[in-house]
Formats: structure tokens, C-alpha cells, sequence
């Protein structure tokens, strides 16, 4: 391991942070002007950086709230802007920076933290697992018929960039966060979203259903324009609704809009039933399932504590190497989770308690990789059972 020092970042190191993110990632460096749009997007004391002297890795996260399943909320660190520079990578940078910022969130009481990876083998190794996934789809406009019997929704106001931009936290903060998984989103995130939106290939639209109730649904979308016979596709950036009539209702107006040829989504829940407003269900292609959000339990008793189960018990051992107080075995039930030393009905590693977690995957699916060691059938039927929830989990917030 190479000599360098992990410390918190001070405000005026952010840029040159958010830049040594950017050059890991092959983007160019911020202007002047492009810093400026994102910079109240840095919380304050939440960013790390490794030192050689120079600046040769950083991390950072702001502070939010992650429903869980049961409904209630916890706090949440949304980790974001992770980056060790080329020539200083695999010697164990982002190891130390995980490490420090691990334990500051046990220092503050934060007792997880979540984020979106751009690749699959970094982060298992911390202890973050796929927690939640999304599926992009793509829907053929001219032929997608709705099905009769689909809810014609309420009333719709369709806003552009400004409105948009200006609207969009109050539209957001109106809707229910239901699935597990789902954030609060702070004010930490919204430059980086207006920034996203005014530099996209095309005017942004935002569509807003209302319901007997109020505002129960919003879309926002841009649309690509054809050039030399190519579609053209309306993107979905984001869609939050609140009852069945919204989603319908908003849909209907998706498919309303002229002069477009596809709809596409990228990462919407797993189990929207898109393809069933339409007569034709195969009028909806699902391009690809990809890893959403990644869930790292910092404080594994807390949070287990924290959602609600339903079913028989069970007893779980955790394996937790990177934060080792978390292991030890844990009695989950309807009444909450507790330590234990009664024996284990089964086994996981601390990234594998991550995606079961929110109910992303089954116990017995991970036991088939060998992610879960059980006892037997029934310890897996009763893990299944105590893991499950109503809706599958997503985030829904990219950061
Ligand atoms: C991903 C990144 C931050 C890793 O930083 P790093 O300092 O090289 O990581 P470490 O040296 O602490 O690696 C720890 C372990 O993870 C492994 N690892 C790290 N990055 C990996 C990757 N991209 N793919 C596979 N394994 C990886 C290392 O080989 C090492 O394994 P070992 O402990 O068995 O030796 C760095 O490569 C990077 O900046 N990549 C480009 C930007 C990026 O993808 N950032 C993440 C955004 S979500």
C-alpha cells in the first residue's frame, strides 16, 4: 500500500473532489459556470478525500431518509461521487475512503448507506449488495393500443423547462415514497437535476395529473427529434404517481404526444405493470434488468430492527468482515429483530443481507448461487416468507 492520508474535505477541496470524480469517470473538468450550477449540491463536512499530498481519491454523500418495508423511514447516507485517480487506483484508496466514511456514519448515527454503481465488482466487497433493480423499456407508440377497460385519468397541465425546474421539489416531496428503497430528495439534489435537464438533447416537458384529490402524478420527459429517417423517442427522465388513475391518466398523455415514435424508461420499478394497459402486451419490450440501487446496512441490529416482518421466525447469521461488530446472529420476527446465540437457521455475508434486505431478492434464489446457507427447506419457505414485501423495492432517485 502506497503512503497517503484519508481526511474530511474542506468546502473550498469540493471542486477539485468533484473533478478527480469527473477524470475517473473519462468526463471533462467543470467550468466555471458548470461548478457554479452544482456547487450547493456539496452538504457540507460529508466529503473525504486521500491525500499524497495532492488529491488522489475522494467520496462524499448527503444526508437523506430511505422508506423501508413496513412503511417507516430511516436515515440514509446517498453516497455519490466516488473516484480514485488513474494513477493511484488498486492500492487500496477507495478501501481507506470507504473505511472513514463507514465510520463517520456510525459516529453520527446513520446506520446505512446507499448508492448507484457504475460497475458490478466494486462494491460487494464493502458490504453493499443490489438492494434494488430496474428494468428499461421501450414502447412502440404507433402500435400500443390502450386496453378499454384502463382508467381515463383526470386532468392534465403540461409545464415546460422553467416550471419544471421550479416545480419539480414541491411535485415530488406532494407524492407518497411507497417502495422500499425509495429517498427523500433534499435539496442536495436538485442543481445537479436542473443542470442535467438544461444541457439535454431536446425542450424537457413536465406533465402533471390531477386528480378528485389534487396533484396525484407527474412526468417529466424530453423528446429526441428524428433526423434522416431515425425514430423519434420520447425519454422518460422521471415518473412518480400516486394512485392507478394517475399512471393511467399520465400514460395516456405520453402516448398522445405527436410526431413521436418510441417511449422509452430507463430503471422503472420492477413490477409496473406497464405492458398491461395495452391490448397488445407486447407492444412494451423490456430492454434490460440492470442493478438500481446498493444498500450497505452500516448499523446491521438497527436496521434490522427497523422494517417490519411477517411469518414465522428465524434465526440469521451475519458474516461482516469490513464492519465486524455487525457480526453475530439475530432473531427476526414480528415483533423486530434482536441479537442472539440461539443457533442459525441460515447464513449470509453482510452484501448478501443487503439485497434481501428490502425484499429484492428471495432467500431461496440466493441459496441456489450459494449466497444463502440454510438449515433446510423450511429455514428458506420462513426466510422467504419474512423478507417479502407488497411492492418490490426501488429507489427511483438517481445521484
Ligand atoms: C472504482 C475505484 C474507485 C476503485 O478505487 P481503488 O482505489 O482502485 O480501489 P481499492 O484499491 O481500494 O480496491 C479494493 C479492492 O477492490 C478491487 N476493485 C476496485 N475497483 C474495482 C473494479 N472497478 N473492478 C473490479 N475490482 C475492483 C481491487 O482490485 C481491490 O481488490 P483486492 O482487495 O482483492 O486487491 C477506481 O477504480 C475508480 O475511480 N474507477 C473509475 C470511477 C468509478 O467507477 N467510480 C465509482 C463510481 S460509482
Amino acid at each position: 500500500m502506497s503512503d497517503f492520508s484519508v481526511r474530511l474535505l474542506r468546502s473550498d477541496e469540493d471542486r477539485a473532489a468533484t473533478d478527480v470524480f469527473r477524470r475517473a469517470l473519462h468526463v471533462k473538468e467543470m467550468t466555471d459556470e458548470e461548478w457554479a450550477a452544482i456547487a450547493s449540491s456539496m452538504q457540507p463536512d460529508r466529503g473525504f478525500g486521500a491525500f499524497d499530498p495532492e488529491l488522489i481519491g475522494a467520496v462524499r454523500s448527503f444526508d437523506t431518509e430511505v422508506t423501508l418495508p413496513g412503511g417507516g423511514t430511516t436515515p440514509l447516507a446517498a453516497v455519490s461521487l466516488v473516484g480514485v485517480r488513474a494513477d493511484r487506483t488498486r492500492r487500496g484508496v477507495l478501501t481507506a475512503l470507504m473505511r472513514a466514511q463507514f465510520e463517520d456514519l456510525a459516529d453520527r448515527g446513520c446506520p446505512a448507506a446507499m448508492l448507484h454503481a457504475s460497475e458490478g465488482a466494486i462494491y460487494g466487497r464493502f458490504g453493499y449488495g443490489i438492494a434494488a433493480r430496474g428494468k428499461s423499456i421501450e414502447v412502440d407508440r404507433h402500435r400500443a393500443r390502450l386496453r378499454p377497460e384502463v382508467p381515463a385519468g383526470g386532468e392534465i397541465s403540461l409545464l415546460g423547462l422553467e416550471d419544471t425546474i421550479a416545480q419539480w421539489p414541491s411535485l415530488f416531496d406532494a407524492l407518497p415514497r411507497t417502495r422500499p428503497g425509495m429517498i427523500a430528495r433534499t435539496p442536495h439534489l436538485w442543481p445537479g437535476y436542473e443542470r442535467d435537464v438544461r444541457r439535454a438533447n431536446g425542450p424537457t416537458a413536465t406533465a402533471v395529473h390531477r386528480g378528485p384529490d389534487g396533484v396525484d402524478g407527474y412526468v417529466t420527459y424530453i423528446v429526441e427529434r428524428a433526423h434522416f429517417g431515425a425514430p423519434s423517442i420520447l425519454k422518460i427522465l422521471s415518473f412518480h404517481h400516486a394512485s392507478p388513475d394517475a399512471f393511467a391518466g399520465l400514460w395516456r398523455h405520453l402516448l398522445s404526444v405527436d410526431l413521436v415514435d418510441r417511449i422509452t424508461a430507463e430503471k422503472r420499478p420492477l413490477d409496473e405493470p406497464v405492458e398491461l394497459l395495452f391490448a397488445d402486451l407486447r407492444q412494451v419490450t423490456v430492454q434490460k434488468i440492470q442493478d438500481e440501487g446498493w444498500l450497505r446496512l452500516v448499523d446491521v441490529a438497527t436496521m434490522l430492527d427497523a422494517r417490519t416482518y411477517q411469518g414465522e421466525p428465524i434465526v440469521i447469521e451475519v458474516r461482516d468482515p469490513f464492519l465486524e461488530h455487525n457480526s453475530g446472529r439475530y432473531r427476526l420476527s414480528s415483533d423486530g429483530a434482536a441479537r442472539t446465540t440461539d443457533p442459525a437457521d441460515l447464513a449470509v455475508d453482510a452484501d448478501t443481507l443487503s439485497m434481501l434486505y428490502l425484499g429484492g431478492w428471495r432467500a431461496s434464489d440466493l441459496a441456489v448461487a450459494g449466497r444463502v446457507r440454510a438449515t433446510g427447506e423450511s429455514a428458506l419457505d420462513r426466510a422467504d416468507q419474512l423478507f417479502s414485501t407488497r411492492v418490490n423495492s426501488w429507489c427511483g432517485t438517481f445521484f
